[in-house]
Protein backbone atom coordinates (compact mmCIF):
# COMPACT_ATOMS: atom_id res chain seq x y z
CA UNK A 1 0.00 0.00 0.00
CA UNK A 2 1.59 3.61 -1.02
CA UNK A 3 0.74 6.78 0.21
CA UNK A 4 -2.90 8.63 0.00
CA UNK A 5 -3.37 9.94 -3.41
CA UNK A 6 -7.30 10.99 -1.96
CA UNK A 7 -8.80 11.38 1.37
CA UNK A 8 -12.62 12.47 1.74
CA UNK A 9 -14.13 12.34 5.19
CA UNK A 10 -17.70 12.95 5.48
CA UNK A 11 -18.11 15.15 2.25
CA UNK A 12 -21.25 16.29 1.07
CA UNK A 13 -21.63 18.26 -2.14
CA UNK A 14 -24.92 20.05 -2.29
CA UNK A 15 -26.71 22.34 -5.40
CA UNK A 16 -29.83 24.50 -5.03
CA UNK A 17 -31.12 22.21 -2.07
CA UNK A 18 -30.46 19.08 -3.57
CA UNK A 19 -27.84 16.25 -2.52
CA UNK A 20 -25.36 15.46 -5.10
CA UNK A 21 -23.22 13.99 -2.62
CA UNK A 22 -23.56 12.78 1.12
CA UNK A 23 -20.80 10.89 3.97
CA UNK A 24 -18.43 10.25 1.57
CA UNK A 25 -15.70 8.74 2.84
CA UNK A 26 -13.29 7.09 0.49
CA UNK A 27 -9.15 6.57 0.59
CA UNK A 28 -7.53 6.00 -2.60
CA UNK A 29 -3.89 4.64 -2.00
CA UNK A 30 -1.11 5.21 -4.64
CA UNK A 31 -0.70 1.69 -6.25
CA UNK A 32 -4.46 1.11 -6.63
CA UNK A 33 -6.65 1.63 -9.47
CA UNK A 34 -10.40 2.55 -8.66
CA UNK A 35 -13.65 2.05 -11.04
CA UNK A 36 -16.48 4.13 -9.75
CA UNK A 37 -19.90 3.09 -10.85
CA UNK A 38 -23.24 3.95 -10.26
CA UNK A 39 -26.18 4.81 -12.62
CA UNK A 40 -26.78 7.62 -14.05
CA UNK A 41 -27.62 10.89 -11.94
CA UNK A 42 -25.68 9.06 -8.91
CA UNK A 43 -22.99 12.02 -8.25
CA UNK A 44 -19.92 10.20 -10.07
CA UNK A 45 -19.33 13.00 -12.00
CA UNK A 46 -19.30 15.32 -9.00
CA UNK A 47 -17.17 12.96 -6.91
CA UNK A 48 -14.60 13.30 -9.77
CA UNK A 49 -14.68 17.23 -9.89
CA UNK A 50 -14.41 17.03 -5.77
CA UNK A 51 -11.24 14.58 -6.60
CA UNK A 52 -10.03 17.04 -9.18
CA UNK A 53 -10.21 20.09 -6.89
CA UNK A 54 -12.64 21.56 -9.61
CA UNK A 55 -15.51 21.77 -7.07
CA UNK A 56 -15.10 22.13 -3.26
CA UNK A 57 -17.44 20.31 -1.09
CA UNK A 58 -20.09 22.00 1.08
CA UNK A 59 -19.14 19.39 4.26
CA UNK A 60 -16.45 17.35 4.97
CA UNK A 61 -12.54 17.30 4.09
CA UNK A 62 -10.94 16.52 0.88
CA UNK A 63 -7.17 15.75 0.54
CA UNK A 64 -5.65 15.51 -2.54
CA UNK A 65 -2.04 14.55 -3.05
CA UNK A 66 -1.88 14.83 0.69
CA UNK A 67 -2.49 18.70 0.21
CA UNK A 68 -5.73 19.63 2.53
CA UNK A 69 -8.28 21.23 -0.02
CA UNK A 70 -8.98 25.12 1.58
CA UNK A 71 -5.34 25.13 3.01
CA UNK A 72 -3.31 24.97 -0.54
CA UNK A 73 -3.45 26.77 -3.87
CA UNK A 74 -5.04 24.45 -5.88
CA UNK A 75 -3.24 25.97 -9.26
CA UNK A 76 -0.32 24.19 -7.49
CA UNK A 77 -2.25 20.88 -7.30
CA UNK A 78 -4.40 20.44 -11.04
CA UNK A 79 -1.11 19.92 -12.91
CA UNK A 80 -0.43 16.87 -10.62
CA UNK A 81 -3.81 15.73 -12.03
CA UNK A 82 -5.17 14.64 -15.14
CA UNK A 83 -8.47 14.37 -16.28
CA UNK A 84 -10.33 13.37 -19.06
CA UNK A 85 -14.18 13.86 -19.56
CA UNK A 86 -16.80 14.54 -22.44
CA UNK A 87 -17.01 18.01 -20.82
CA UNK A 88 -13.83 18.80 -21.64
CA UNK A 89 -13.36 17.37 -25.03
CA UNK A 90 -16.02 19.87 -25.76
CA UNK A 91 -13.64 22.28 -25.59
CA UNK A 92 -11.38 21.27 -27.73
CA UNK A 93 -10.97 23.10 -30.76
CA UNK A 94 -12.17 21.29 -33.75
CA UNK A 95 -8.99 22.29 -35.94
CA UNK A 96 -6.68 21.50 -33.09
CA UNK A 97 -3.80 19.14 -34.62
CA UNK A 98 -3.66 15.96 -32.20
CA UNK A 99 0.04 16.39 -32.15
CA UNK A 100 -0.85 19.97 -30.90
CA UNK A 101 -3.23 19.00 -28.44
CA UNK A 102 -1.08 16.25 -26.51
CA UNK A 103 1.86 18.65 -26.35
CA UNK A 104 -0.15 21.39 -24.99
CA UNK A 105 -1.02 19.72 -22.05
CA UNK A 106 2.16 20.04 -20.78
CA UNK A 107 1.43 24.00 -20.67
CA UNK A 108 -2.34 23.29 -19.33
CA UNK A 109 -3.55 25.23 -21.96
CA UNK A 110 -5.91 24.05 -25.50
CA UNK A 111 -5.85 25.81 -28.20
CA UNK A 112 -3.36 27.25 -30.69
CA UNK A 113 -0.12 27.63 -29.34
CA UNK A 114 3.28 29.83 -29.81
CA UNK A 115 5.60 28.09 -27.58
CA UNK A 116 8.63 26.14 -28.68
CA UNK A 117 8.43 22.59 -27.57
CA UNK A 118 11.13 21.12 -26.37
CA UNK A 119 12.43 18.24 -28.05
CA UNK A 120 11.98 15.46 -25.51
CA UNK A 121 8.05 16.57 -24.78
CA UNK A 122 7.94 15.92 -28.38
CA UNK A 123 9.01 12.44 -27.96
CA UNK A 124 6.92 11.87 -25.39
CA UNK A 125 3.78 13.05 -26.86
CA UNK A 126 4.46 10.37 -29.38
CA UNK A 127 5.10 7.82 -27.61
CA UNK A 128 2.06 8.68 -25.55
CA UNK A 129 -0.15 8.76 -28.35
CA UNK A 130 1.20 5.54 -30.08
CA UNK A 131 0.45 3.87 -26.91
CA UNK A 132 -2.95 4.86 -27.11
CA UNK A 133 -3.03 3.22 -30.72
CA UNK A 134 -3.44 6.40 -32.37
CA UNK A 135 0.02 6.89 -33.99
CA UNK A 136 -1.36 7.04 -37.38
CA UNK A 137 -3.99 9.86 -36.27
CA UNK A 138 -1.13 12.46 -35.28
CA UNK A 139 -1.48 15.00 -38.06
CA UNK A 140 -5.33 14.67 -38.12
CA UNK A 141 -7.78 17.44 -36.80
CA UNK A 142 -9.29 16.38 -33.64
CA UNK A 143 -12.48 17.13 -35.30
CA UNK A 144 -12.27 15.31 -37.67
CA UNK A 145 -11.55 11.88 -35.36
CA UNK A 146 -14.52 9.36 -34.49
CA UNK A 147 -15.50 9.04 -31.05
CA UNK A 148 -13.31 6.19 -29.95
CA UNK A 149 -10.24 8.06 -31.18
CA UNK A 150 -11.09 11.06 -29.42
CA UNK A 151 -11.54 9.42 -26.34
CA UNK A 152 -8.34 7.98 -27.10
CA UNK A 153 -6.46 11.45 -28.03
CA UNK A 154 -7.71 12.65 -24.72
CA UNK A 155 -6.14 9.97 -22.41
CA UNK A 156 -3.40 10.76 -24.27
CA UNK A 157 -3.65 14.21 -23.60
CA UNK A 158 -4.34 13.54 -19.41
CA UNK A 159 -0.95 11.53 -19.28
CA UNK A 160 1.52 13.99 -21.13
CA UNK A 161 1.81 16.06 -17.87
CA UNK A 162 2.98 12.91 -16.28
CA UNK A 163 -0.07 13.24 -13.36
CA UNK A 164 0.35 11.44 -10.16
CA UNK A 165 -3.37 10.69 -10.07
CA UNK A 166 -5.47 10.10 -13.30
CA UNK A 167 -9.60 10.62 -13.65
CA UNK A 168 -11.22 9.32 -16.25
CA UNK A 169 -15.03 10.03 -16.62
CA UNK A 170 -16.88 7.27 -18.82
CA UNK A 171 -14.15 7.15 -21.09
CA UNK A 172 -16.28 4.28 -23.31
CA UNK A 173 -18.93 6.11 -23.53
CA UNK A 174 -20.22 6.33 -27.24
CA UNK A 175 -17.63 3.87 -28.39
CA UNK A 176 -19.09 0.87 -30.23
CA UNK A 177 -18.31 -2.44 -29.50
CA UNK A 178 -15.02 -2.40 -31.68
CA UNK A 179 -14.35 0.85 -29.89
CA UNK A 180 -15.20 -0.14 -26.30
CA UNK A 181 -13.13 -3.35 -26.53
CA UNK A 182 -9.80 -1.79 -27.77
CA UNK A 183 -9.95 1.09 -24.98
CA UNK A 184 -10.79 -1.37 -22.36
CA UNK A 185 -7.73 -3.50 -23.02
CA UNK A 186 -5.41 -0.32 -23.46
CA UNK A 187 -6.57 1.21 -20.21
CA UNK A 188 -6.29 -2.44 -18.60
CA UNK A 189 -2.62 -2.50 -19.74
CA UNK A 190 -2.48 1.16 -18.32
CA UNK A 191 -3.91 -0.04 -14.90
CA UNK A 192 -1.26 -3.44 -15.06
CA UNK A 193 1.77 -0.91 -15.72
CA UNK A 194 3.41 -0.09 -12.69
CA UNK A 195 4.67 3.35 -13.69
CA UNK A 196 1.20 4.54 -14.33
CA UNK A 197 -0.50 7.19 -12.31
CA UNK A 198 -3.50 6.41 -9.26
CA UNK A 199 -6.19 5.80 -11.61
CA UNK A 200 -10.03 6.76 -11.05
CA UNK A 201 -12.56 5.64 -13.85
CA UNK A 202 -15.93 6.51 -13.80
CA UNK A 203 -18.91 3.82 -15.65
CA UNK A 204 -21.87 2.62 -15.51
CA UNK A 205 -21.43 -0.35 -17.21
CA UNK A 206 -19.57 -3.12 -15.11
CA UNK A 207 -18.61 -4.98 -18.94
CA UNK A 208 -16.45 -1.66 -18.83
CA UNK A 209 -14.21 -2.41 -15.98
CA UNK A 210 -10.93 -2.97 -17.31
CA UNK A 211 -8.68 -6.05 -15.83
CA UNK A 212 -6.33 -4.99 -13.39
CA UNK A 213 -8.65 -2.24 -11.56
CA UNK A 214 -8.18 -3.41 -7.63
CA UNK A 215 -10.55 -1.64 -6.11
CA UNK A 216 -14.50 -0.27 -6.49
CA UNK A 217 -16.63 2.33 -4.85
CA UNK A 218 -20.79 1.85 -5.90
CA UNK A 219 -22.63 4.96 -6.09
CA UNK A 220 -26.64 5.06 -5.76
CA UNK A 221 -28.32 8.67 -4.97
CA UNK A 222 -24.80 9.85 -3.81
CA UNK A 223 -24.36 7.75 -0.91
CA UNK A 224 -21.73 4.63 -1.22
CA UNK A 225 -23.44 1.10 -1.40
CA UNK A 226 -20.22 -0.35 -1.02
CA UNK A 227 -16.63 0.20 -1.68
CA UNK A 228 -13.11 -1.84 -1.41
CA UNK A 229 -11.12 -4.51 -2.97
CA UNK A 230 -13.48 -5.36 -6.16
CA UNK A 231 -13.52 -8.93 -5.17
CA UNK A 232 -15.61 -7.89 -2.72
CA UNK A 233 -17.57 -4.93 -3.64
CA UNK A 234 -18.48 -6.79 -6.78
CA UNK A 235 -21.61 -9.46 -5.95
CA UNK A 236 -25.01 -9.04 -7.55
CA UNK A 237 -26.76 -8.23 -4.19
CA UNK A 238 -24.19 -4.81 -3.65
CA UNK A 239 -24.95 -4.61 -8.05
CA UNK A 240 -28.93 -4.62 -7.81
CA UNK A 241 -28.70 -2.16 -4.64
CA UNK A 242 -27.35 0.29 -6.58
CA UNK A 243 -28.82 0.09 -9.40
CA UNK A 244 -31.84 -0.54 -8.27
CA UNK A 245 -32.83 -3.63 -10.61
CA UNK A 246 -32.57 -7.25 -9.48
CA UNK A 247 -29.27 -8.24 -11.10
CA UNK A 248 -27.49 -11.34 -12.26
CA UNK A 249 -23.46 -10.94 -12.27
CA UNK A 250 -20.80 -12.74 -13.87
CA UNK A 251 -16.92 -12.83 -14.51
CA UNK A 252 -14.94 -14.39 -16.95
CA UNK A 253 -12.42 -16.37 -17.01
CA UNK A 254 -10.09 -13.42 -17.68
CA UNK A 255 -11.96 -11.10 -15.06
CA UNK A 256 -14.23 -8.91 -17.14
CA UNK A 257 -17.43 -8.46 -15.34
CA UNK A 258 -20.95 -8.83 -17.19
CA UNK A 259 -23.92 -8.09 -15.33
CA UNK A 260 -28.14 -8.36 -16.51
CA UNK A 261 -31.54 -8.30 -15.06
CA UNK A 262 -33.30 -11.43 -14.50
N1 LIG B 1 -26.23 22.45 -10.48
C1 LIG B 1 -27.01 21.44 -10.10
N2 LIG B 1 -28.11 21.66 -9.34
C2 LIG B 1 -28.90 20.64 -8.96
N3 LIG B 1 -28.68 19.37 -9.29
C3 LIG B 1 -27.62 19.10 -10.05
C4 LIG B 1 -26.72 20.09 -10.49
N4 LIG B 1 -25.74 19.49 -11.21
C5 LIG B 1 -26.02 18.18 -11.22
N5 LIG B 1 -27.15 17.93 -10.53
C6 LIG B 1 -27.77 16.63 -10.27
O1 LIG B 1 -26.90 15.91 -9.43
C7 LIG B 1 -26.99 14.53 -9.70
C8 LIG B 1 -25.63 13.93 -9.85
O2 LIG B 1 -25.04 14.40 -11.03
P1 LIG B 1 -23.71 13.75 -11.62
O3 LIG B 1 -22.62 13.86 -10.64
O4 LIG B 1 -23.47 14.38 -12.96
O5 LIG B 1 -24.14 12.23 -11.80
P2 LIG B 1 -23.51 11.05 -12.70
O6 LIG B 1 -22.20 11.51 -13.22
O7 LIG B 1 -23.40 9.88 -11.78
O8 LIG B 1 -24.50 10.79 -13.80
C9 LIG B 1 -27.87 14.39 -10.92
O9 LIG B 1 -29.16 13.99 -10.50
C10 LIG B 1 -27.91 15.78 -11.52
O10 LIG B 1 -29.11 16.04 -12.17
MG1 LIG C 1 -21.48 11.70 -15.13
Amino acid sequence: MGGQVLRLQDVAVRRDGAALLRGIDWTVHEDERWVVIGPNGAGKTTLLQVAATLLYPSEGQVEVLGEVIGQTDVFDLRPRIGLASSALAERIPQDEKVIDLVLTASYAIIGRYSEEYDSNDVTRAVELIDMMGAAHLIRRRFGTLSEGERKRVQIARALMPDPELLLLDEPAAGLDLGGREDLVRRLSHLAQDRRSPTLVLVTHHVEEVPTGFTHGLLLRHGSVVAQGPLDHVMTADNLSRTFGVPLTLDRSAEGRWYARAY
